[in-house]
């Protein structure tokens, strides 16, 4: 395949996976900060392939946009027919409606934005709440959403073989019932209200959670504070235990202190932004997709 993947410094190791499970050469952009912030970027290659795929995932995402924007305009200037992105955690998602007027709907808008750079955009546990497709929020030509899910669910099985699973809220719902599936165990939703970044309600589901092992699963743990409270409430109605398994582990902040001062246990997430709570490589994964597209991309010419 004449294809080659690029990847910046700080994703080296899942780039590197990534790239050794699907058979392509992996080599680094070169990227430095002038003192105003402004970004100069360097190519590894003399000449680029015709297909490219750019590893970035999309955590701290406002300079990788113009990281994205000014590398995927310089390859197609070099005749680079065929670009791929691959976003393990794609931001922006959460934004997918006008919350207070005047608002703009970031999720179609940076959707859009990647829309026209990319012919193919390949990414994890893509929150969509409100719209069922990854397309209808980036509308590429080949918007490939995978799941760390049923990955994690086997990992939670591992260690809590009799583990209650229990999303934070309905729009974790998709995600916590993948897992009960793959796992064979118990689920349940909580019900939250989010009042600011740092201020989130839940209200338990009705069920008996007296001396019950409770993993809390979610796509996303940002703040923390909605993995927290929900494991407040859950040790309150006498739970012997909370663990997390989140997809993203994005962790702002002091947010893993935040939960480990409620009371969680274990945290396992995927390797979709790097963090020491990584328990399950995408690597294989995204690889399968990737071989998938570069088909169909190549086949249509
Ligand atoms: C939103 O519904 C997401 O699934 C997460 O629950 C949310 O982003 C977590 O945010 P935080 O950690 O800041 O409470």
């Amino acid at each position: 395949m004449d294809a080659a993947l690029l990847y910046f410094d700080e994703e080296t190791l899942p780039a590197k996976r990534l790239a050794a499970a699907a058979g392509l050469e992996a080599r680094p952009v070169g990227l430095h900060r002038f003192p105003d912030e402004e970004l100069c970027l360097r190519l590894p290659l003399a000449e680029l392939p015709p297909s490219l795929v750019i590893y970035r995932s999309l955590n701290r995402p406002n300079d990788k946009l113009v990281e994205l924007m000014l590398l995927v305009r310089h390859a197609r200037e070099q005749g680079v027919e065929h670009l791929v992105l691959v976003a393990p955690y794609l931001a922006y998602m959460r934004q997918d409606v006008a919350f207070n007027q005047g608002e703009l709907v970031s999720q179609r808008l940076v959707g859009g934005f990647l829309a026209e750079l990319f012919d193919a955009v390949l990414t994890v546990d893509p929150h969509l709440h409100r719209i069922e497709r990854l397309e209808q929020a980036v509308p590429v030509r080949h918007a490939i959403t995978l799941s760390g899910v049923p990955q994690l669910a086997t990992a939670i099985a591992e260690r809590r073989p009799d583990a209650l699973l229990l999303g934070p809220d309905i729009e974790s719902q998709q995600w916590v019932e993948c897992a009960a599936r793959v796992a064979e165990l118990e689920y349940d939703v909580c019900t939250k209200k989010r009042h600011g970044d740092l201020d989130v309600e839940i209200v338990l589901p009705s069920l008996d959670l007296a001396g019950r092992r409770v993993v809390l699963l979610d796509d996303i743990a940002s703040s923390g504070h909605t993995l927290a409270v929900a494991t407040q409430k859950v040790l309150s109605a006498g739970a012997a235990s909370v663990d997390v398994a989140v997809t993203h582990a994005l962790f702002a902040g002091d947010a893993l202190n935040v939960i480990r001062q409620a009371g969680v246990g274990e945290v396992w997430s995927t390797d979709t932004i790097a963090h020491e709570s990584n328990t399950v490589f995408m690597a294989p994964v995204i690889a399968r997709a990737l071989r998938q597209v570069f088909g169909i991309l190549i086949g249509q010419g």
